[in-house]
């Protein structure tokens, strides 16, 4: 008998084994980890709206010419570009629409990441076995023979992949690639931001080339970091300026018009290293802070969310920027804390904006707007409509004041430039 129900034991135990092997079974949350909050609704989202708008032409230039797109994806690590690529949507889609994505599946015809690291070639195949259309190469992408094959429409790379090369080097890759691509061929190019609030104590007024030796030590929770020995490695850091003239070498070398079309940046007062305050003592966790915002049926204590801009000596038109970029920030919070106190339980339809100053950038009045409307039209809706409604709205608000009252000047966690290439 007891044979029998260890036996029956034993096969009901199984299934729920291998449900767990599949690693499905984990609990996910959003505040932490690589595929954080911040990185799935505010990064991605930031990267995909910036380059939309040229994407949108390729796709179309594409189309006309009953051709299909491709792409090739340098430093592709674990295959996430793929992801964030084929996420982008197409603007202005009416709520009633389902499909809504700017590249149709059918409108590609060929991604190719490459990475020098086969473990993250391994995963990144694992994650995308299913579709034939994708290819992952394990290699170097100096190694020419990944720019000498069949053009590519796209060349993109993603999160500070470019930071792993000096100036040099990444002319000489980029000038490779314009020499073998076609007209209009696009090109992504992210590298580190080189004046990020993050790492305010590395900033200098020196114009040579300048790395940093960072650390992925935000990825351990905040007891464990200092107990732990983390390995560094070197990563450039640009702005503008630099960005600028290693696209001008770039085109030197191969003889080839490169277009400069954007700059932009990524993650101003968000970047992971804002949390670790690592390589600036003065940061206060405000990722974390964003992750709450973002995160089902958890409040946000909003008083977390205000920044408290420390100048550096000697860097006034950054300060400039920092201190009216911070308060614009902190105005949009203490705003929405104002509206919670006055209307929080209650639905209003009342006009909104009588609040917003006259001197406000244009972006903030409307990102005020935007948050009155919203905690008054929500407030006494049922369920938790300030943790899911309210505060991922206060995140997008806060988002939009990030992407408009920038200047792509290379302040952010990342910077990226968008480049074509005329023939
Ligand atoms: C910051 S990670 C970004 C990874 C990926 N693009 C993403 O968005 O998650 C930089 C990647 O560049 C890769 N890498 C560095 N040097 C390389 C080289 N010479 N050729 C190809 N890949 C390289 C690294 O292995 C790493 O996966």
């Amino acid at each position: 008998m007891k044979d029998k129900l260890e036996e029956i034991t034993e096969d009901n135990r199984k299934p729920y084994t291998a449900a767990v092997n599949t690693g499905q079974y984990i609990k996910k949350t959003g505040l932490t980890g690589k595929y954080d909050n911040v990185r799935r609704f505010w990064e991605d989202e930031v990267t995909r709206l910036f380059i939309r708008p040229f994407l949108k032409e390729a796709v179309d230039r594409k189309a006309q010419r009953l051709e299909r797109l491709r792409i090739l994806d340098i430093g592709c690590g674990g295959g996430d570009g793929y992801d964030l690529l084929m996420g982008i949507t197409a603007k202005d889609v009416g709520i009633y629409e389902y499909a809504v994505d700017l590249i149709n599946p059918e409108q590609l015809g060929f991604y190719r990441g490459i990475d020098i690291n086969p473990d993250l070639i391994d995963q990144a195949r694992e994650q995308h076995s299913t579709n034939n259309k994708v290819v992952f190469e394990c290699g170097d992408c100096f190694d020419s023979s990944f720019t000498n094959s069949k053009p590519f429409d796209i060349y993109f790379t993603s999160y500070g992949t470019i930071s792993h090369f000096t100036a040099d080097q990444t002319a000489a890759l980029i000038s490779d690639i314009a020499e073998h691509s076609e007209n209009d061929a696009l090109l992504i190019i992210d590298w580190l931001g080189r004046f990020s609030y993050e790492w305010q104590d590395l900033w200098n007024a020196d114009r040579k080339e300048q790395f940093m030796d960072y650390r992925i030590s935000y990825i351990y929770p905040p007891e464990e970091r200092s107990q732990l020995e983390i390995q560094s490695f070197p990563l450039k850091l640009t702005c503008r300026e630099g960005a600028t003239s290693i696209i001008n070498e770039a085109s030197r070398r191969s003889g080839m018009e490169i277009k400069i079309k954007k700059f932009f940046d990524r993650s101003i007062f968000v970047g992971r290293h804002i949390d670790t305050a690592e390589y600036n003592r003065h940061c206060t966790p405000v990722r974390e802070a964003v992750n709450s915002l973002l995160e089902p049926n958890i409040r946000t204590d909003l008083n977390t969310l205000i920044l408290d801009y420390v100048p550096r000596e000697g860097f006034s038109e950054l300060n400039r920027f920092f201190d009216k970029f911070s308060s614009s920030w902190n105005s949009l919070v203490n705003h929405t804390i104002e509206f919670l106190a006055n209307y929080g339980d209650k639905t209003e339809t009342e006009e909104c904006g009588s609040n917003i100053y006259h001197f406000y950038p244009e972006p903030l009045k409307q990102a005020v707007q935007t948050m009155e409307k919203v905690v008054k039209s929500t407030g006494g809706l049922p369920g938790d409509s300030r943790a899911n409604i309210i505060e991922p709205q206060l995140a997008y608000a806060l988002r939009k004041l990030e992407m408009e009252l920038q200047t792509g000047n290379g302040v952010g966690h990342g910077l990226v430039g968008v480049f074509e290439i005329k023939k």
